[in-house]
């Protein structure tokens, strides 16, 4: 039988200060937002933010709804966000965070499938890979050169 290994790739940083000037802004960015997470039912905020080639920053929280079904992460409102107000431009690194009211959280949480989902079609879209950033409260950072290195065989457009 034949086997295929699939390896995934993720860069380790101890902390903040060894980050770029820019990836420790966008990480703050990310932080920031998480106030504006609005997550009642769970208590788990997750902010994020991109950074997009032509410079701006794009932010997102996760928005929870009583229809819990309807809630949406965090990622993918940045995501979307970005894609609306600047449509075509490229999307160079998403940092994400995330924080959970009940309990310190010491490994950076990476994004549920829907998100990687979202994440690798951008990237299809853009014919660029999409650097993820990754960090929770009192944990190491993450980071990943694509958002394949999440979702490895992924769906996409070319089986259509
Ligand atoms: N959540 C995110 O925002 N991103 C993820 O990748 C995982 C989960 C949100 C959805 C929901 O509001 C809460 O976290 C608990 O699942």
């Amino acid at each position: 039988m034949k086997k295929i290994e699939i390896v995934s790739t993720v860069h380790v940083i101890a902390s903040m200060s060894e980050l770029h000037k820019e990836d420790r802004e966008l990480l703050d960015r990310a932080v920031a937002n998480l106030d504006k997470a609005y997550a009642p039912y769970s208590g788990f905020h997750v902010g994020a933010a991109i950074r997009l080639a032509n410079g701006n920053i794009v932010t997102g929280s996760n928005q929870e709804n009583a229809s819990y079904p309807l809630c949406i992460c965090g990622e993918r409102v940045a995501l979307y966000n970005a894609s609306d107000q600047y449509p075509g431009e490229v999307i160079e690194t998403l940092a994400i965070v995330a924080r959970n009211t009940k309990m310190t959280i010491d490994t950076p949480v990476s994004p549920c499938g829907a998100c990687r989902q979202v994440i690798t079609e951008y990237e299809q879209r853009q014919r660029k890979p999409i650097r993820i950033l990754l960090k929770s409260d009192v944990s190491e950072i993450y980071i990943l050169e694509s958002g394949k290195e999440l979702l490895p065989l992924s769906f996409d457009s070319s089986f259509l």
